[in-house]
């Protein structure tokens, strides 16, 4: 398809770009980083604990244990509360592959439910039937930065006596009700990959709880299931965050508030500007904050609309091109295609666009003009 930008107005515009963060804060990352090489402690070192108590403040819960990466802290919730071989665990199939992995590497049966289609996330009024004796959890996911409905999740949750870990990998800071995310369940599971609202330096990940004996028993499973050194009572696995992670998330955690709210304003920009367009913008239930993690609109066409963008130099991406339960390595589950009509939908329909808290306005404007191209060239 032919472009009405020409090429002398292209730029390039990134998905995210984490270079312009770090300049911003270039020299309190780069001192954090050098006073653990100072130290030379990078294993479990005092600013691992310094993080956790923070985050476990930021995040509203009485713990917060510091693990390897988002899918750890999965893994690690599921095991601490005996999930594995025979079990069941309730969650969507429109998420990224680890919230599945983690279930499946744990030993236990995902059982898909399908979404809401104006939030992404699950339905909980579809939950129940799904419930049996096998049924130990359910994973929601707060996808793309906003909270999945949390309440009904919970009275179900609580009338069948199964547990709640959810996952919050994408949604630090989102909030359901004036509750934090990762607050609301049994778990709160986090990740840190770069990308993400809060990214660290590479993998990490947090497990939050109120529960001390499930805390404790994650302290534990962390390190190989270990207490004391050299005794094992538990089977666990080497799940710890760095130092070196952790002594950048601190001083990244104190600017999360401001990040998350430059992203809203972001999205609000789009979504004012794109909202007499032939497409849909993100649908923020209203008690719901929303962290926009990602900025995703639904949109007719997509594939070719995804090409347009890129061939006028602006990245995007799709999250999530396969609904999970449609993954050839879950194929012993025997879901067919039509089984969940929404995701299946959502995974042929949605584009994320570039969004993070330093984009500009020029960037922003060239995104979307570049759409209304697209749609005054397609609808032509
Ligand atoms: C919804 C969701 N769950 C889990 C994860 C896993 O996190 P990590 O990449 O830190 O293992 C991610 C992120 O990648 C995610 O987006």
């Amino acid at each position: 398809m032919s472009s009405a930008v020409s090429e002398k107005t292209k730029i390039r515009v990134p998905l995210v770009d984490l270079r312009r963060q770090y300049r911003g804060i270039k020299e309190e990352i780069d001192s954090a980083i050098q006073d653990v090489l100072d130290s030379q402690a990078f294993i479990l070192g005092p600013q691992v604990k310094e993080f956790e108590n923070l985050f476990a403040s930021y995040c509203s819960t009485k713990h917060a244990i510091g693990v390897s990466s988002g899918t750890d802290a999965l893994l690690l919730a599921l095991k601490s509360l005996e999930i594995g071989d025979g079990d069941e665990v309730i969650t969507s199939p429109f998420t990224f592959f680890a919230t599945i992995g983690s279930i499946c590497n744990a030993g236990a049966k995902p059982v898909f439910v399908d979404i809401e289609p104006e939030s992404y996330n699950i339905r909980p009024d579809l939950i129940e039937k799904c419930i049996n004796k096998k049924t130990k959890a359910i994973i929601p996911v707060h996808l793309y930065g906003q909270c999945a409905d949390m309440d009904p999740i919970l009275e179900i949750a609580k009338k069948h006596d199964i547990k709640v870990i959810e996952d919050a990998a994408q949604a630090i800071g989102a909030e359901y009700k004036n509750r934090k995310s990762g607050s609301m369940g049994d778990f709160g599971c986090f990740s840190f990959f770069p990308s993400k609202n809060l990214g660290g330096l590479g993998d990490g990940g947090m497990v939050a709880c109120n529960s001390d004996e499930l805390a404790e028993l994650i302290y534990m499973l962390r390190i190989h299931g270990g207490k004391p050194k050299n005794y094992y009572p538990v089977l666990g696995i080497n799940g710890r965050l760095d130092t070196i992670q952790a002594s950048v998330l601190i001083k990244k955690l104190g600017y999360i508030d401001l990040w998350c709210e430059k992203r809203r304003q972001k999205a609000s920009y789009y979504t004012e500007k794109m909202k007499e367009l032939n497409l849909i913008t993100p649908n923020v239930v209203n008690f719901n904050k929303h962290v926009f993690h990602l900025y995703v609109i639904r949109v007719k066409e997509r594939d070719k609309l995804i090409e347009h963008l890129r061939a006028n130099n602006i990245d995007c991406a799709v999250h999530y091109p396969v609904p999970q339960h449609l993954q050839k390595c879950l194929s012993y589950l025997e879901y067919k295609e039509g089984d969940l009509p929404e995701a299946e939908r959502a995974a042929k329909e949605t584009l994320s666009l570039p969004i993070f808290p330093e984009i500009t306005k020029k960037e922003q404007d060239y995104v979307i003009n570049t759409i209304k191209d697209f749609l005054s060239i397609s609808n032509n």
